[in-house]
């Protein structure tokens, strides 16, 4: 089975990030043929400096790396690398009906956001079936939102083989319910669009100043309250052992027991899982040409099995 996820440097990784989507690709490392690519040119969408993506591609690769993605076991790849991703996207663009695209919630959404109404936004989709397409993955793991991009992969899968026989698999989504959505420092949804995230790899003391800020409601240090739903208590759920989990909630139930000291708990909780993790990506981002050997060894594995499905394909449209 192949499994195929991508991911934009689009900013620097969060905590949602980590536990929403970066920790289940490596528990499914151990379970297929893994490919995970960085996707600048979909970053392009957003990011208009060209040292900034430069330096988020980076950034996206270290954090994998150091949190623990296996290169050996992972195809880890910059999207760009791997140019038949481009040719296929020009070919299933001539089989998109505009429709299709406009249904897309996402587009509507970014533009809420403040995003440019770019072709590029707008087509984005495309590229995405491309890169899923183009390296005959079975299942791809993406977040809710990322749902019915999916749907149109299948889509334009199945148009291109109705036209030109049958080349492509059809992919599925792979949308873990049990991932909760993780809350930022001020309770909504944690996301770099809204403000509110606290980074894997800030510095310390900017780790601690996000955590304390975490906003609480207004309840006395004595009182007793509520754990479950309150965003400190939902964080430390991610980082802690059921045992300190249950310890935590229980203080909080029997009063005495403040938020501050919830705070605490947390970012020690968090330094415990993530200070192994920062120290190895400071080796790793000390030794820039380990890091470019290993994505350029992802691209040749990549090319090596896209190079020979896109023979197949440009056979198939007469070019
Ligand atoms: P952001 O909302 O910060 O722009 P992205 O949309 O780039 O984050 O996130 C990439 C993936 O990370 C998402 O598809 C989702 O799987 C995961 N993710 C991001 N934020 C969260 C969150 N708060 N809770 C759970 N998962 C998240
Ligand atoms: N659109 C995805 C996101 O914003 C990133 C992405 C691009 C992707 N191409 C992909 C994810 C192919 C999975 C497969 O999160």
């Amino acid at each position: 089975m192949r499994i195929l996820t991508g991911i934009q440097p689009s900013g620097k990784l969060h905590w949602g990030n980590y536990f929403g989507a970066m920790k289940s690709m490596f528990d499914l490392q151990e379970k297929g043929e893994n490919f995970m690519f960085i996707a600048n040119y979909h970053a392009m969408t957003s990011v208009r400096d060209g040292a900034k993506l430069r330096e988020a591609t980076r950034d996206v690769a270290l954090d994998y790396l150091a949190c623990g993605l296996d290169p050996e076991k992972t195809v880890m790849y910059r999207q760009s690398d791997v140019p038949e991703v481009q040719e296929l996207a020009w070919y299933l663009s001539c089989l998109t009906p505009m429709g299709l695209l406009e249904r897309c919630h996402s587009y509507k959404d970014k533009l809420a956001h403040g995003l440019d109404a770019t072709h590029g936004l707008f087509a984005y989709p495309v590229l995405m079936a491309a890169d899923i397409l183009i390296m005959n993955a079975d299942l791809v793991p993406v977040g809710k939102d990322q749902k019915q991009h999916l749907e149109v992969t299948r889509d334009l899968a199945q148009k291109f083989n109705n036209a030109y026989g049958e080349i492509f698999k059809l992919p599925d989504a792979y949308i873990p319910e049990t991932v909760a959505t993780i809350p930022g420092t001020d309770g909504q949804k944690m996301s770099k669009s809204y403000h509110n995230t606290i980074e894997l790899f800030e510095p310390a003391n900017s780790i601690k100043k996000k955590v304390m800020g975490i906003v609480t409601d207004s309840k006395t240090m004595e009182e007793p309250k509520e754990p479950e739903g309150n965003s400190i208590y939902e964080l430390y759920k991610l980082f802690a052992t059921g045992e300190e989990v249950e310890e935590m909630a229980s203080s909080f139930r029997a009063g005495n027991y403040g938020y501050g000291h919830a705070k605490k708990a947390l970012l020690a909780a968090y330094h415990r899982l993530f200070d192994p993790y920062r120290e190895k990506r400071e080796k790793l981002a000390a030794d820039p040409s380990m890091l470019e050997d290993i994505l350029s060894d992802g691209a040749k594995r990549a090319r090596k099995s896209a190079a020979p499905l896109m023979e197949k394909v440009r056979s198939a449209v007469g070019i």
